[in-house]
């Protein structure tokens, strides 16, 4: 499934007066209103507010995971909605990389075979090995640690494994939601340091949701969602 042509120059995300309302019996909620903003390529930008003001939502749709009830989201210069459910697929795949607090590891499969899957969806069963355990040794998992299930390790260790499944196609834009959330403080300093890498070394485009005004310090940008609206920007 192909995909329109992206265009290189210009925003990597961009918002233009979305909103997302949930209709539900007890009335219309509103998790985004008219939220517009653009990210460009090899930004680093923390998402911050208080709970329910809507910053899942709003990765989501950052993510192709979920539709605008309003306005329009760009991701590499092509509106989400005039995308087949294919090719959003396709762009999910090959070109965002999505990052949890949970981490979201295949429980029955070993590390190296986590981070291949991915892999494996875009290239068939000829999916390199070799592929895998370079973007493991990046992300700082030693060759030990490879064949191990995710109950075989720390929650460090999973993380790092989650951010090496996330960047086994290239793709150019990290999307996290509280990636540091389940790890100890020293722990949620290294994957940090660990993204901040990525983002300034590899030029990967990094959004990331946070709670914790010391991770949201390794972003070159915060936004501060209130209500479901951008209440400033540092
Ligand atoms: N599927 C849904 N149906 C109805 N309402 C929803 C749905 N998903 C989210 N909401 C509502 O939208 C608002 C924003 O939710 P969202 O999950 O984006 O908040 P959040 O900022 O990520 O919160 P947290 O920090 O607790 O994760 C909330 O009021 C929530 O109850
Ligand atoms: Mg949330």
């Amino acid at each position: 499934m192909t995909l329109p042509i992206m265009t290189d120059t210009g925003p990597v995300m961009e918002f233009s007066g979305v909103s997302k309302i949930y209709p539900l019996a007890s009335g219309n909620v509103t998790a985004l209103l008219d939220i517009s903003l653009q990210v460009l390529p090899g930004e680093f930008i923390a998402i911050m507010g208080p709970s329910g003001s809507g910053k899942s939502t709003l990765l989501n749709m950052m993510g192709c995971l979920d539709v605008p009830s309003k306005g329009e989201v760009y991701i590499r210069g092509r509106s989400i909605r005039s995308l087949s459910d294919d090719q959003q697929t396709t762009l999910r795949r090959d070109e965002l990389g999505f990052i949890f607090q949970q981490f979201n590891l295949i429980p029955l499969l070993n590390a190296l075979e986590n981070v291949r899957y991915p892999l494996i969806l875009k290239n068939g069963m000829t999916a390199s090995r070799e592929r895998c355990q370079e973007v493991l040794a990046a992300v700082g998992l030693v060759p030990t640690l490879w064949y191990h299930r995710p109950t075989q390790l720390s929650g460090g260790q999973q993380q790092r494994v989650a951010i090496a499944r996330a960047l086994v196609n290239d793709p150019a834009i990290l999307l996290c939601d509280e990636p540091t959330g389940n790890l100890d403080t020293k722990t949620g300093q290294a994957i940090m340091a660990l993204l901040e890498q990525l983002c300034h070394d590899e030029g990967k485009t990094i959004i990331m949701v946070t709670h914790d005004p010391r991770t949201a310090e390794y972003a070159d940008r915060v936004i501060q969602i209130e209500d479901g609206r951008i209440r400033e920007e540092v």
